[in-house]
């Protein structure tokens, strides 16, 4: 699969005192066009740290973020919203979805702040709320309102879609659904998806499973296949 994203030997380092601490410490990674990978850890190992510069929301201490060749850490603020804003999703264990708004509009307000234009009903229909679309969020489920984030975010069509924790606030029916919403994401869209999550299970739907412990990569695995959401443990 050909390179998307390519991190090579970043650091974040938060100083405590006179001490360095090490949230991210010398991390190496390629992310490939079009693959789901999963970032799997215990509390506090970086995951989100990770994630946060990566996606350009937090400046790294040491090394290169570089995305098609160009490196986005050397970017000031403003073009690195500018960039974000394209090319970007987010997706997060709250919704934060405009309550004054119905499904399809908060969706439409996704697609209105990147350049690409995108079928909004397409995307509804791709989670799943084609029923649900002129309901307001408080008509709305955890998980139905979850994938209207996703749609959300899906709707300006990034290049990657970074999610942190997407199911953290799901139970276990409804947060198997959430994930099968990102599946057919990428599988329709061809979206790159990176999912961070504390739950092992989650690392069976991805094609590749990145393990943290503070603040190092610890270890890499290779998914022969994605197992469907529907299939894996929870918890
Ligand atoms: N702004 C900050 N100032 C100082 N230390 C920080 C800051 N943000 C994060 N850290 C530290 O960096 C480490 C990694 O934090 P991070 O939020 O990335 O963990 P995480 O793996 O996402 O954990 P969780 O599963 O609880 O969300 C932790 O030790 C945390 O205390
Ligand atoms: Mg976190």
């Amino acid at each position: 699969m050909e390179n998307l994203i390519e991190i090579k030997k970043v650091y974040k380092t938060y100083k405590l005192g006179s001490i360095d601490n090490h949230a991210l410490n010398d991390i190496n990674l390629n992310i490939s066009k079009g693959e789901i990978l999963v970032i799997l850890g215990p509390s506090g190992s970086g995951k989100t740290t990770l994630l946060n510069v990566i996606s350009g929301l937090d400046k790294i201490s040491k090394g290169q973020i570089l995305y098609e060749n160009k490196d986005i850490s050397k970017y000031r603020d403003y073009r690195m919203t500018k960039f974000r804003k394209k090319n970007l999703g987010f997706i997060f264990q709250t919704y934060n979805l405009l309550e004054h708004l119905n499904v399809y509009e908060n969706v439409l307000v996704g697609s209105n702040l990147g350049h690409n234009k995108a079928d909004i009903n397409q995307i509804i229909e791709t989670v799943g709320l084609s029923r649900h679309k002129k309901k307001y969020m408080h008509e709305l489920s955890g998980g139905e309102q979850q994938r209207v984030s996703i749609a959300r975010a899906l709707a300006k069509q990034p290049k990657v879609m970074f999610c942190d924790e997407p199911t953290g606030a799901l139970d276990e029916k409804t947060g198997k659904i959430v994930l099968e919403s990102l599946v057919k994401a990428n599988e329709k869209l061809k979206t790159t998806m990176v999912i961070v999550t504390h739950n092992p299970g989650i690392a069976m739907i991805g094609d590749r499973v990145i393990k943290m412990n503070s603040g190092r990569i610890i270890e890499e695995i290779k998914n022969k296949t994605r197992m469907n959401p529907k299939d894996i443990p929870w918890g």
